[in-house]
Parts: structure tokens; C-alpha cells; sequence
């Protein structure tokens, strides 16, 4: 009889407490900081992380997707080593110098001129002096010299890094080496076939370092906001 009594009793307590049990309301969560975890602000400071800052550092050595490392410095050796080793990644195509030529009336005729011959509106203004013609033969540029220039600058002629990606400076690079060789009075060189330029694509021993160029074409050039007619004919391939 006791017994009974208590299976009542327990019964009746069960049934109390699942009665209010209703699915379509939010139920009691115990120890919530289990389930829920601190909405930290990524860059915010924060006692509990280290040097109180929530966005780590990347590891050292991390190189950014779509960016491969310049290895050679700027500096006199540098510029010279580029000079005489550094080759065009790129295959010489229609696209490749259109683009090319595109690019280098947007960035470099200004100063260096359409032709190349160092007339450019601001030489013409005489608001920038010194600038040389690409068939300079005290300089006797060539398409690692061009690179190199292109990507640290040259005494009055700033860097064109954050301007363009890999890929853009080599195209650039090709258009200026037409425009040397047109200076010089020698003959354009022949573009490249469809199937040529794949056959170069697979002999090339940089071909690593431009496969990623979609990728900076989306990040890093910021002359796609101010040019965006230009740069989707530029992503297009
Ligand atoms: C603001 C004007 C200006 C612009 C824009 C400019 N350059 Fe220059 N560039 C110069 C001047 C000035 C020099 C000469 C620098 C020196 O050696 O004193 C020069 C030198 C060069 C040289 C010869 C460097 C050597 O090896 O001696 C090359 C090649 C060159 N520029 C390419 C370019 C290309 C490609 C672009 C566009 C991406 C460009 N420049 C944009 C002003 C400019």
C-alpha cells in the first residue's frame, strides 16, 4: 500500500513536470556558455588573448593565395641579376600584348608616351624629367630589367606593385619590349599561336608563378573600381 503510494507520488511529479513541456517555446538550457560561445569582435582587444588582440598574426613565412614571392631584391644586384636571367612567364599572344598595351596606356604613357620614347603629356609639361626612351642603349632594357622596375620603381618612377598583379606586369612587360624593338627600328615579333602558347605554357619553369593570377586579378588591382570595362575584358580567360 505504501508502495503504491509512492508510484503515485512520483507519477504525479513526472507528469507535473513534463505538463508544461510546450515544443514550440524555447526550453531551459543548463550551463548555456556550453552551447553558446563568446561573440568576440575579430579585431578586438581582449584581455584573455595574446597581447590582448583577437585577430592572430599569420604564421611567419605565410604568403597570401594568388601571390607568389619576387626574389630578386631591390637593389643594384638585384636589378642586375633580373636583367640578365629574368624571363617573360608569359606567352607572347595577341591577348597577352593587347592587354598589355591596354595597361601601359593607362599607367606608363602618361610619363614614357604611346611610343615609348620618353614624350609623354607629363615629360611634355616637363613636370617629370629624365624619362628615357626604351631603346636607350646606355640602359638596354630588358624583360627582367622592365619587371624589375615595374615592381620596385626606379629613382623618380614610383613602384607599380599595388597597381597590378603578376600577371598584368608581364603583359605590360611585352607591349614595352614591341615598343623597344619598333624604336629601334626592328621587326615585330610574331605572335604566338593558340597552340604554341599551351605548348610554352607547359615548358615554362614559372608557369607556377602566374596560375593563381585570377585570383589577384579579383584582390589586388585597384585600377578594376576605377576601370571596370577594362578589367572584366582582362578576367575573361
Ligand atoms: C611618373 C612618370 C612615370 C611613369 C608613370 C612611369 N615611368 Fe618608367 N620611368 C620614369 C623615369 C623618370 C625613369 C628614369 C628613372 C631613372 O633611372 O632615373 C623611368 C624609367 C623606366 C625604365 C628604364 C629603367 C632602367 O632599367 O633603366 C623602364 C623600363 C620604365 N621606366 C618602364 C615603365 C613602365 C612599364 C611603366 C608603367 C607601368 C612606367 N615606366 C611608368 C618615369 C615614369
Amino acid at each position: 500500500m505504501k508502495s503504491l503510494f509512492k508510484i503515485a507520488g512520483v507519477t504525479l511529479m513526472s507528469l507535473l513536470a513534463v505538463s508544461c513541456f510546450n515544443e514550440k517555446d524555447r526550453n531551459y538550457q543548463y550551463f548555456p556558455n556550453m552551447y553558446k560561445s563568446v561573440g568576440y569582435e575579430t579585431y578586438g582587444e581582449y584581455e584573455v588573448f595574446e597581447g590582448s588582440q583577437e585577430a592572430k598574426l599569420p604564421v611567419e613565412g605565410t604568403i597570401p593565395r594568388g601571390w607568389m614571392p619576387y626574389e630578386y631584391d631591390n637593389s643594384t644586384e638585384g636589378y642586375d641579376l633580373a636583367k640578365a636571367e629574368l624571363k617573360n612567364p608569359l606567352p607572347y599572344t595577341e591577348d597577352n600584348v593587347n592587354e598589355g598595351k591596354a595597361l601601359y596606356t593607362i599607367y606608363c604613357a602618361i610619363c614614357h608616351g604611346d611610343k615609348g620614347d620618353g614624350k609623354g603629356t607629363l615629360a611634355q609639361r616637363e613636370k617629370i624629367l629624365g624619362i628615357p626612351a626604351y631603346d636607350d642603349a646606355g640602359r638596354a632594357i630588358t624583360e627582367g630589367s622592365v619587371y624589375q622596375v615595374m615592381y620596385y620603381g626606379i629613382n623618380t618612377m614610383g613602384s607599380y606593385a599595388a597597381q597590378t598583379n603578376e600577371k598584368e606586369r608581364w603583359q605590360i612587360d611585352h607591349y614595352v619590349m614591341d615598343l623597344k624593338a619598333q624604336l629601334e627600328g626592328k621587326p615585330k615579333r610574331e605572335p604566338l599561336t593558340e597552340d604554341e602558347a599551351k605548348q610554352f605554357d607547359s615548358s615554362s619553369e614559372n608557369q607556377m608563378a602566374i596560375a593563381d593570377e585570377e585570383m589577384t586579378n579579383d584582390a589586388a588591382s585597384s585600377h578594376e573600381n576605377a576601370n571596370t570595362e577594362e578589367s572584366s575584358s582582362l578576367n575573361e580567360e
